[in-house]
């Protein structure tokens, strides 16, 4: 495969991303593993930012393996991983004639019958990973949502001029999947544990749907089935399994309840035995702009990272902003 100069990144927006939160996540690493070969799990990957951030910048990574519960992002994913020229084909076929309406109501009448064709026609794999970035290059906000059917139903976003097909971008990614040979799973999170290295080291890295902040703010689906306190305790359950293996380090984010409510302490009663930590995030995904505002989100780790003996479980001041 031809090599190329662009850099591994999301080729997806999805929501709860994790590119501006990339540094922090990084310096909450275990030291651990510094320098030494280990197996990268990512359990609920979506768009991957972390994912392709950790291929780039830990080479020491022999083996990784991802998964997510959506069955279309995780055939993205393979088609990039098998087929990056096809899809780039394919996609920049269905991008010049979508270029090739010419008034705003053609192109969203070619926006819904492009999500008519994804919802209703059974499609080969290269088609679904197609429609599926087309739709969410031209989607309201960018994001992927289902409804009750499972049905996407995303309305047209008006984008001045979205860029639909990234070659680039594609091919970068398909290099860095081959290159770490990562194994694509499409499954429940509790399934990643058949593929841990009970040999060598392992990091798992836990991006799970976010507990709401309250009732009407928070985004969180991803696919009809909901994830509600229960699935939060089960994730709980199985970290606490993990914990309990040799060579499995963890690290976890979520949303920091008790920020917003002093009395929610959720978090840290679930994940009382574990090193709890607040990094601040900017989050894009809400609509209303004077809502993106900066939160402070969780980071729940199995290992005590650098600086730690710094942090007051009280005070909700960042490690990072503290340790220099
Ligand atoms: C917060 S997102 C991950 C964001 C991601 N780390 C990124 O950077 O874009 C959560 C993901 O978990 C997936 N998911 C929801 N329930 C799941 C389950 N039971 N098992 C595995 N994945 C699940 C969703 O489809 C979604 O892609």
């Amino acid at each position: 495969m031809k090599r190329t100069e662009a850099t591994a990144k999301p080729f997806i927006k999805w929501a709860g991303g994790k590119g501006q939160l990339l540094s922090q996540l990084d310096e909450h690493l275990p030291q651990q593993l510094d320098g030494r070969p280990f197996t990268y799990v990512e359990p609920f990957v979506g768009g991957g930012a972390m994912l392709f951030h950790m291929l780039k910048k830990h080479p020491e990574i022999r083996r990784a393996v991802i998964n997510d519960i959506n069955e279309y992002l995780v055939t993205a994913y393979r088609v990039i991983k098998e087929q990056p020229q096809e899809l780039i084909e394919r996609l920049s076929a269905l991008e010049r004639q979508y270029y090739a309406s010419d008034s705003e109501e053609a192109k969203k009448a070619f926006y819904l019958g492009a999500r008519e064709i994804f919802n209703e026609e059974k499609l080969d794999d290269i088609d679904r990973a197609k429609y599926l970035i087309f739709l969410n290059r031209t989607c309201f906000n960018g994001l992927y949502r289902e409804n009750a059917k499972g049905k996407f139903n995303v309305p047209f976003g008006r984008y001045l001029h979205p860029t639909i097909c990234n070659a680039e971008t594609i091919l970068a990614d398909s290099e860095a999947l081959n290159r770490a040979n990562v194994t694509i799973l499409n499954g429940d999170f509790s399934e990643t544990l058949n593929y841990l290295d009970e040999n060598g080291m392992n990091f798992v890295y836990f991006d799970p749907p976010y507990r709401p902040l309250n009732t009407t703010s928070s985004f969180n689906s991803y696919v009809k089935e909901e994830f509600n306190d229960k699935e939060q305790i089960r994730l709980r359950n199985f970290s606490q399994e993990l914990n309990g293996r040799l060579g499995v380090y963890w690290m976890l984010s979520n949303s920091d309840c008790s920020a917003k409510n002093p009395e929610d302490t959720f978090f840290e009663t679930i994940y009382n035995d574990f090193y709890i930590h607040r990094v601040f995030a900017s989050r894009a995904i809400n609509a209303n702009p004077t809502k993106r505002g900066k939160l402070t989100e969780l980071l729940i780790c199995n290992y005590m990272p650098e600086g730690y003996g710094l942090y007051a479980a009280e005070d909700r001041t960042p490690l990072n902003k503290i340790k220099k």
